[in-house]
């Protein structure tokens, strides 16, 4: 089977640390701009998102052509899923076209993991129903390592709609591989008592105070209406419980960084305050997702054929 990246939970905590150190080689200095690399010159990589994205799908494109390969972004609206195609159809038209990967996202938990055992093109997950979302979990331990030493012991809450979460899935397979201390808060609705069995070390409150008081971080969700067949809790409340306000932040370590996948809804899971406060490192997030997302393309396009991969 070729390999493409469809979950951290696959992931050895070495092959993790290798494309985070990687994504710290391609970040370009301070108040410097991005550098263009020859890495993948002549490859080309598919995005295509049955669902909707702004980070995701634009920064695979721009982490493509950073390092010289062509990207090619399909909407499923406009493409020939509209008129009936299905899946497997689309995804072999595609591969017959011979890119070196395609970088998918899909409403329905597994598609790319059944899709990638049909076909020789390499699939990268960019986000498979409620199921994992490992880039984003990359860009997120890659946003934590820069401003602390490690991920051992870290006191991380993680706040929200856990249910429905592919971001605190990957999270959750990642940040256990290297020891932190994971609590996973929401109401009860939403963070079913299986999840504490994801992974050691993860724990599980329906009290946001508790999950914040001592965190290192805290990493809130949005909440997932389009994933809610019917509403897991009245919406009107819901900031109440669990939005995150500035008062929350006196109970977590002083030096406590806010995080937050995107995109937020203002005022239903954090306040405006927090997001922009000196705590948040969400466009931090957004920015490390470039380079994570080109030591991923490196990783995966350089083992489908040698094409150099010396950055300098
Ligand atoms: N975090 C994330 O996946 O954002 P998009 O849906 O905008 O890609």
């Amino acid at each position: 089977m070729p390999r493409g990246l469809l979950g951290t939970e696959d992931l050895t905590r070495e092959e993790i640390q290798a494309i985070l150190d990687r994504a710290r080689d391609f970040r370009p200095g301070e108040g410097q701009r991005f550098q263009k690399f020859d890495i993948l010159r002549g490859r080309m990589v598919v995005n295509l998102f049955f669902e909707a994205s702004t980070r995701t799908r634009t920064s695979f494109e721009i982490a493509a052509r950073r390092l010289g390969a062509d990207a090619v972004s399909i909407t499923a609206s406009a493409s020939s899923v509209s008129k009936g195609e299905s899946l497997v159809d689309t995804l072999n038209t595609l591969a017959a076209m011979r890119p070196d990967a395609i970088i998918m996202r899909h409403a329905a938990s597994g598609a790319p993991h059944f899709l990638q055992r049909h076909l020789e093109t390499p699939i990268i997950n960019a986000g498979d129903g409620t199921h994992e979302h490992p880039t984003q979990a990359l860009l997120d331990a890659r946003t934590i390592l820069d401003r602390g030493a490690s991920l051992e012991g870290l006191r991380v809450a993680i706040i929200g709609d856990i249910a429905h979460s592919r971001v605190a899935r990957s999270n959750v397979y990642l940040l256990s591989k290297f020891g932190a201390d994971i609590v996973l808060c929401g109401p009860p609705s939403l963070l079913p008592k299986e999840l504490a069995q994801l992974a050691p070390g993860v724990t599980l409150t329906n009290n946001m105070d508790e999950a914040i008081r001592d965190a290192a971080v805290i990493m809130m969700l949005r909440v997932q209406l389009e994933r809610q067949h019917e509403a897991s809790f009245p919406a009107s409340e819901y900031f109440q419980f669990y939005g995150l306000r500035l008062e929350h932040l006196r109970l977590a370590s002083p030096e406590v960084i806010v995080m937050h996948p995107g995109p937020i809804n203002r005022g239903r899971e954090i306040s405006s305050e927090v997001a922009d406060s000196q705590r948040s490192v969400i466009l931090n997030q957004v920015e490390n997702g470039i380079s994570v997302r080109m030591a991923v393309l490196e990783r995966v396009l350089a083992e489908q054929g040698n094409h150099g991969v010396s950055a300098h």
